[in-house]
């Protein structure tokens, strides 16, 4: 099929256009040029990309979708929290491979438009709006509950109408929109900035963690893991499916190539760190969370490890102090998947393929001011009118993709650029990136037919805006395949994106 979409590539067939791929030599290019003059400001080294990372993660899963998990698997959640924890880190292995080869801001939307080409770049591209976007609404409304077992302890609650979304028995999530927005005014003022009150904000919450993990202990009681899985494998697998939500995030230090001081080297460092970091804590809270109280005691409707707490120490300002530790959790995860969602959009802005007031950095904060605020107001209104459920099946089908894909990409370089400078390689290959991909294909098929509607859904509004935008506004549309695919593009990229 031949179309005329665009002035300055007239003839190029459909397959060619969605074939198209970024040259990895000019991505490079724009990243080393990055930091300088009035983009981006390149800040951010190890310590903060891990704290990102860590801050990305750790959240509304393991302090709110634990509780709804643990009715599915019995106490072998603990083994779930392990099922889902290889499957994100296997994909966490893929991510540090591409992030260490091809170190530029974009995370796997990037990997994917220089290795499969501009139409599966475009679909990774959507597929992280959903990991992104909408997951910080759903982490948002996850905090909904800590806020208000928080003002409990001082007498205070907020009626449902206004704490909970419509069809969840309420009107309107307030707690939920005003930690989205809270996130983005502090996003504005700049990634230093930012990076300083989340590192803040992620020792918080660690300390919190191990305190859980350290009260809880002294109540364990190794009976109440029998029997061990109750509702059997399908059990154990189902809420594997639903934790896998609580590991969504580490991939966010790779939305940060640009601001980092030394991609190559300290982005897959951060990434497998961050992987480790919280795996080690979710199975430690969880163990021990079960041998304090029996799982049959575990209600979804409640926060269970302050229940725990509060039955442990019978002291209501240990719970008063948790609540608010956990509010402070649940932001710092807003603040940093919103932060990826902005850097991500960034740069499918510098490509073309979105508008480009997503690409348009302040001078004074050197922040992109104008997308934080669109995506910061649209965040804040999903958060506070759909429900927790929903949101983060769709966020976990979304992510399962984007991680699939950059498996893939893994494969795909490994093959193709045997050239490249690579500061971290998979270990096992090709085995860990086919196992990476063969279980984000499996967990995606556990996921019901509800979320599977949503998607196909959301994927046909993405190729609406793709044929209706991108596919003509492309940069690449601008340029010829030699140039495109040349080795001393950027200058003349950076010139057309204009
Ligand atoms: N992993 C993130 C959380 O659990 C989405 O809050």
């Amino acid at each position: 099929m031949t179309i005329h979409p665009s002035s300055s590539s007239p003839g190029i067939s459909l397959g060619a256009q969605l074939l198209r791929r970024k040259s990895i030599e000019t991505m490079v290019a724009q990243n080393e040029a990055a930091g300088s003059g009035s983009g981006l400001r390149r800040s951010l080294g190890m310590w903060q990309l891990t704290m990102i990372s860590v801050g990305a993660t750790l959240g509304t899963g393991i302090l709110v979708v634990l509780s709804t998990a643990v009715p599915i698997a019995g106490p072998a959640v603990w083994i779930a929290f392990v099922i889902a924890g290889i499957c994100a880190f296997l994909s966490a292995l893929s991510y540090a491979e591409m992030a260490g080869s091809v170190p530029v801001s974009g995370s796997s939307y990037s990997y994917t438009y220089a290795t499969m080409g501009e139409g599966l770049a475009w679909v990774c591209g959507w597929c992280l709006v959903l990991e992104y976007a909408v997951s910080v609404a759903a982490v948002a409304v996850g905090a909904g509950q800590y806020v208000n077992d928080a003002i409990r302890q001082f007498g205070f609650v907020i009626p449902d109408a206004w704490a909970l979304p419509p069809g969840s028995g309420g009107i309107i999530n307030v707690p939920a929109a005003v930690i989205v927005l809270l996130s983005m005014v502090l996003l504005v003022r700049g990634a230093k900035e930012t990076a300083w009150v989340n590192t803040v904000m992620v020792i918080v919450k660690i300390a919190l963690l191990v305190f859980f993990i350290a009260v809880a202990f002294t109540a364990f009681n190794a009976g109440n893991f029998e029997p061990l899985a109750p509702m059997g494998a399908a059990g154990v697998s189902a809420a594997a499916s639903r934790l896998f939500f609580s590991y969504i995030g580490f991939d966010a230090a790779s939305t940060a190539g640009d601001e980092a001081k030394n991609p190559r080297r300290d982005l897959p460092r951060a990434i497998i760190a961050s992987m480790l970091i919280v795996t080690v804590l979710y199975i430690l809270v969880a163990v021990t969370a079960i041998g304090a109280q029996p799982w049959t005691e575990f209600s979804s409707s409640e926060a269970s490890l302050l229940t725990i707490l509060n039955t442990v120490t019978g002291q209501p300002w240990i719970a008063l102090v948790f609540a608010v530790g956990a509010v402070i959790s649940i932001a710092s995860v807003c603040l940093t998947v919103l932060y990826g969602q902005t850097r991500i959009l960034y740069t499918m802005a510098g490509d073309g393929l979105v508008p480009k007031i997503f690409g348009r950095v302040s001078p004074r904060t050197r922040t992109p001011i104008a997308s934080t605020l669109i995506v910061g107001i649209a965040v804040a209104i999903t958060a506070a009118l759909i429900p927790l459920g929903q949101l983060a099946d769709a966020t976990s089908i979304g992510t399962l993709f984007a991680f699939g894909l950059v498996n893939i990409s893994v494969i795909y370089l490994r093959q193709k650029r045997k050239d490249l400078t690579r500061t971290y390689k998979v270990p096992l290959y090709p085995v860990t990136p086919i196992l990476g991909f063969l279980f984000c294909a499996a967990l995606i098929v556990t996921l019901g037919a509800t979320t599977w509607l949503v998607f196909a859904a959301w994927m046909l509004v993405g190729a609406v805006v793709y044929f209706g935008y991108g596919r003509r506004n492309s940069v690449l549309a601008r340029l010829s395949p030699e140039e495109y695919l040349g080795t001393a593009t950027a200058a003349v990229y950076a010139r057309r994106s204009k």
